[in-house]
């Protein structure tokens, strides 16, 4: 007999990313090929004719596992019972628009959004945060969906920019993906995070060798390829004239699969997660770290013991203080808007 149906949540379901992520989690890609889903799919009123749009194609995906795709423009009926949430829509940056005008509109969404999980989600949701500015947002979802949340059931995307630096490894050493693991992202999903691969391993020739030593250029790992991998979403705009859609609708589904279905063993990923006070990060503020996740509760625990040299804490100190400032500019904005 097959399982109940998961009931998830996708939200800013009629933009580009979701138009990826969709199929990705209807087909079985994230929750398993035995597991039968609801799909409640929200975007805002203007978008509603857009979203009927997706749905029909979904539909006509003839797809076993989706038992039914429900469209949505009213957040309270959203979030209702559901069991997994992928938060991807968020106010875009126009131009001409300033940071803090930025992060004032989206503290209006994630605040909202925040208190109908409280209001009408399951205790045991766990929600990913993926429109931008993503950790922050996550931190403003976590505050107002306490106590009934927990903060431990939110977390913000940074497994993109983890998947970039597993791919610019690889690529180096000359070898596949499956053969680099446990690359770090630190910090904040924006030009201060901190790619690093100080503690990772690269399968070369059968043996686990340290990804200095399998790359062999200090050089690049510690320049060029870490701003290749910070800078990586500001060049696909470039060419793309669109951000990348196909690679972090990918890193949502990874994200979320592995968190349904535990890591491997000996093998951690990154998530933005609230503090416990790990490696000096104050606690709860929302901070990309090495985590590990228990299959059988769904419950992550951040690395520990990983050694941190001089180079590394600079680049720690300088994400935390820019997520520090989000944080207090999107606190100030929260007491200012009334809803
Ligand atoms: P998009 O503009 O194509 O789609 C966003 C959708 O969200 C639109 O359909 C919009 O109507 C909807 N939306 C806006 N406010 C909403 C609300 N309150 N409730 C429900 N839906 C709402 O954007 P795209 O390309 O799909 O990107 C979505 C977000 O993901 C952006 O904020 C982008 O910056 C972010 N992003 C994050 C990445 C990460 O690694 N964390 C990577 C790539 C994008």
């Amino acid at each position: 007999m097959s399982p109940a149906p998961l009931r998830v949540l996708v939200t800013g379901a009629a933009g580009q990313i979701c138009y990826s992520l969709v199929y990705q989690i209807a087909s079985g890609s994230v929750f398993g090929k035995d597991q039968p889903l609801e799909l409640v799919l929200l975007d805002i009123p203007m978008m509603s004719a857009a979203l009927d749009g997706v749905v029909m194609e979904l539909v006509d995906c003839a797809l076993p596992l989706l038992h039914k795709v429900i469209p949505v423009t009213d957040e309270k009926e959203a979030f209702k019972d559901v069991d997994y949430a992928f938060l991807v829509g968020a106010m875009p940056r126009r131009e001409g628009m300033e940071r803090k005008d930025l992060l004032a509109a989206n503290v209006k969404i994630f605040k909202s959004q925040g208190r109908a999980l409280a209001e009408g989600a399951k205790s045991t949701t766990k929600v990913i945060v993926v429109g931008n500015p993503a950790n922050t947002n996550a931190y403003i979802c976590a505050k107002y969906a306490a106590p009934k949340i927990s903060p431990r059931n939110i977390s913000a995307m940074t497994r993109l920019d983890h998947n970039r630096a597993t791919a610019q490894i690889a690529a180096k050493a000359g070898v596949t993906i499956d053969d680099v693991k446990n690359v770090i992202i630190w910090g904040n999903h924006s030009g201060t995070q901190f790619p690093d691969v100080k503690h990772a391993k690269v399968n070369k020739g059968g043996s686990a060798t340290d990804a200095y030593a399998a790359v062999g250029d200090e050089a690049w790992l510690k320049g060029e390829f870490i701003s290749v991998v910070q800078k990586r979403g500001a060049v696909i705009i470039a060419a793309r004239k669109l951000s990348s859609a196909m690679s972090a609708a990918k890193a949502a589904c990874d994200h979320i699969h592995d968190w349904h279905f535990g890591t491997p063993k000996d093998t951690w990923v990154s998530m933005a997660v609230p503090s416990d006070g790990s490696y000096g990060i104050p606690e709860g503020i929302m901070f990309s770290f090495p985590v590990t996740i228990d299959a059988a509760t769904k419950d992550w625990k951040i690395v520990q013991g990983l050694s941190i040299d001089e180079f590394a804490q600079g680049k720690l100190n300088a994400t935390l203080q820019e997520l520090q400032e989000e944080r207090d500019e999107a606190l100030r904005a929260c007491e200012e808007s009334n809803i």
